[in-house]
């Protein structure tokens, strides 16, 4: 067992439970008040939401709990924000546009919500934990959350990126996120092909590497599954997959049905959707863009190129052309409240 200091205090929950935050509206303010009253920590994924929607959503978590909850954002890195998308990379897409029978998008010409308005609304709104990916907030915005006594939660998929974190004195908890991991990749030191290091291998590492307190990320679906995290040196762990089949998920209902058809052997990584990498259910999309091989336009870019077609493919009920992110244990997904999931969870913890 860890001999860091104990995480379940640090961040206030009686479960060592964290519910992945996962944008894009899964992680309704019914959802991450469910966990946290459960006695896991509840997150409200806000990278893709603009400052105003984060107060809002914060206010509606809070309505429904009184327990401690995190925001988490994406921080960006040097890709452009602003400005024409790409043509080349929206030309490819037409095919896909003409079999769900939508026309020519208006595409926006800025790409993501500002990260630095979006930190003020979350320090704003006095959240309990911050957490990101994808890189590192500047300091002063790290430093702004620190005085304020917010715990901050970093994310990394390599003993390296969890030193750089740690290194920056600025950050309380790291997450160690495993290929298996559904969702986007967090990697931002290397190609996230060399970032693909497997849960247990980095969660060994970190055991003997880093000072700061782990929580473990990728494929874990069970009690049991979170137990062994723990006996590996996590201070708690963090599922994604497990809670997107949660009653109070904000996912189109045809995801959650797909997701039950999950498999190991089903997933693949993609930057096809948002010009990031990601872990999703293989599906036409991705075997097609693979296939094509069209130009992808880098994140947030791509990601704005592809909204209307995710959309009207959740509309229409059409898998195929969904994002469906979700983690190497999506098999063991459970349709549950997730009150009821948390209850299995700490069932099986006892158990495993
Ligand atoms: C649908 C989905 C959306 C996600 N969105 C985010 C996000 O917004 N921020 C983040 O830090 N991680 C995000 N992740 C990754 C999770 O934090 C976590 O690493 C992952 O869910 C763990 O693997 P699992 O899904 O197998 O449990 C997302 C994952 C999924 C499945």
């Amino acid at each position: 067992m860890s001999t860091r200091p104990d995480l379940g205090g640090r961040l206030g929950i009686r479960l060592p439970i964290l519910q992945a935050p996962m944008a894009g509206g899964a992680t309704t303010p019914e959802l991450v008040a469910a966990v946290s009253n459960a006695g896991g920590l509840g997150a409200l994924g806000a990278g893709y939401m603009q400052p105003e929607a984060i107060a809002e959503a914060c206010r509606a978590v809070r309505r429904l709990t009184d327990k401690p909850f995190q925001v988490n954002l994406f921080v960006p890195d040097s890709g452009p924000n602003e400005g024409a998308p790409a043509a080349d990379a929206n030309a490819a897409l037409a095919p896909f546009r003409a079999e769900l029978g939508l026309p020519e998008p208006e595409i926006a010409n800025r790409f993501a919500p500002d990260f630095a308005r979006q930190a003020e609304a979350a320090l704003s709104a006095d959240v309990p934990a911050f957490s990101f990916t994808f890189g590192i907030p500047d300091e002063a915005i790290l430093r702004a959350f620190r005085e304020k006594g917010v715990t901050v939660i970093g994310t990394a998929t390599t003993l390296a990126e969890a030193l750089t974190l740690e290194d920056t004195g600025l950050v309380d908890v790291v997450v160690a996120q495993g290929m298996e991991a559904g969702g986007h990749r967090g990697t931002f030191l290397v190609d996230y092909e060399q970032g693909l290091v497997g849960l247990l291998p980095l969660l060994q590492e970190l055991q003997a590497k880093l000072r700061l307190p782990v929580v473990a990320a990728g494929g874990i679906m069970t009690g049991q599954g979170i137990a062994a995290a723990m006996r590996a040196g996590a201070g708690a762990a963090q599922l994604g997959t497990a809670f997107l089949t949660c009653d109070e998920c904000g996912i189109p209902e045809v995801y959650k049905r797909t997701l039950e058809t999950g498999r190991d052997d089903g997933t693949a990584l993609t930057r096809a959707f948002s010009g990031k990498p990601a872990r999703g259910l293989r599906n036409r999309f991705i075997a097609e863009m693979a296939e094509a091989n069209p130009p992808i336009a880098p994140y947030p870019v791509q990601n704005t190129l592809t909204k209307d077609i995710r959309a009207a493919a959740a509309r229409q009920g059409r898998p195929e052309f969904l994002s469906l992110w979700a983690g190497q244990g999506v098999a063991l997904c459970r349709r549950l409240p997730a009150s009821q999931l948390m209850a299995a969870l700490e069932r099986e913890m006892a158990a495993g």
